[in-house]
């Protein structure tokens, strides 16, 4: 018998090119999961066409169809655990969380954010990097995946993969440039996971049995 391979569900709220990247790197067997359902917030999310082009379960939670967060939340956890992942993937997905669905997932669900954190959580990462390298206070900018906590864009970070900030950027060039990074970067972060080399104890992340004391840096070329 074949071993079932890591589990993992990805929630998306709109293009999902990410999502497009761990599918490609699935069916290239360069990343060992088999995603099991892909559930957007938004019916109309483009992220949606791509998984169901693979051939993959999609799952619409609609969140302007709940009274509060907190409906919303528990709907969505009755979704995800439907399907008994091992990891979850938030790639894109604009939710705020509730503090009982995150403990639900604790050290089980990752984040991409477009920025290097600590630097610009939140929206608009992109022109505020901007600002800032205008204002001289940043020369890069970039991506991070992190371990979700409470905190908005606060958990622990895992990786971060770092782009060059130039004078003729605009946010948009800038924000194609960081989503190229972070199609490298996605992909393997979650490989380390589902090879069991990545978790998350406390606060603290561990990688290959080291506490790590800074993210990973990925290098340019991959
Ligand atoms: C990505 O840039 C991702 O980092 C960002 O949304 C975009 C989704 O793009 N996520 C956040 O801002 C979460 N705070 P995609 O739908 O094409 O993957």
């Amino acid at each position: 018998m074949p071993i079932p391979k890591f589990s993992i569900v990805i929630l998306i709220s709109g293009s999902g090119s990410n999502l497009q990247a761990i599918i490609d790197a699935a069916e290239k067997n360069t990343l060992p999961v088999e995603i099991c359902a892909v559930i957007s917030n938004r019916p109309d999310a483009k992220g949606l066409q791509r998984a169901a082009r693979a051939g993959l379960r999609t799952e619409v939670v609609d969140h302007t169809q709940f009274n509060s967060r907190e409906d919303f939340d528990a709907s969505l956890q009755q979704c995800i655990d439907n399907v008994e992942p091992q990891l979850v993937v938030l790639a894109g997905f604009m939710r705020l969380l509730t503090d009982n669905f995150v403990d639900h997932y604790s050290g089980h669900m990752l984040n991409i954010h477009p920025s290097l954190l600590p630097n610009f959580k939140g929206l608009n990462t992109h022109a505020r990097a901007l600002a800032a390298f205008k204002e001289g206070s940043v020369t890069e900018h970039g991506a991070s995946v992190h371990f979700v906590t409470a905190q908005l864009d606060g958990g622990p970070v895992i990786a971060q993969a770092s782009v060059a900030i130039a004078a003729d950027d605009t946010p948009d060039i800038l924000a194609t440039r960081v989503l190229g990074r972070e199609h490298q970067l996605y992909p393997q972060i979650i490989g380390w996971f589902a090879e069991g080399r990545l978790r998350l104890q406390g606060n603290q992340v561990w990688l290959d049995e080291k506490a790590l004391t800074s993210p990973v840096v990925l290098s340019a070329n991959c």
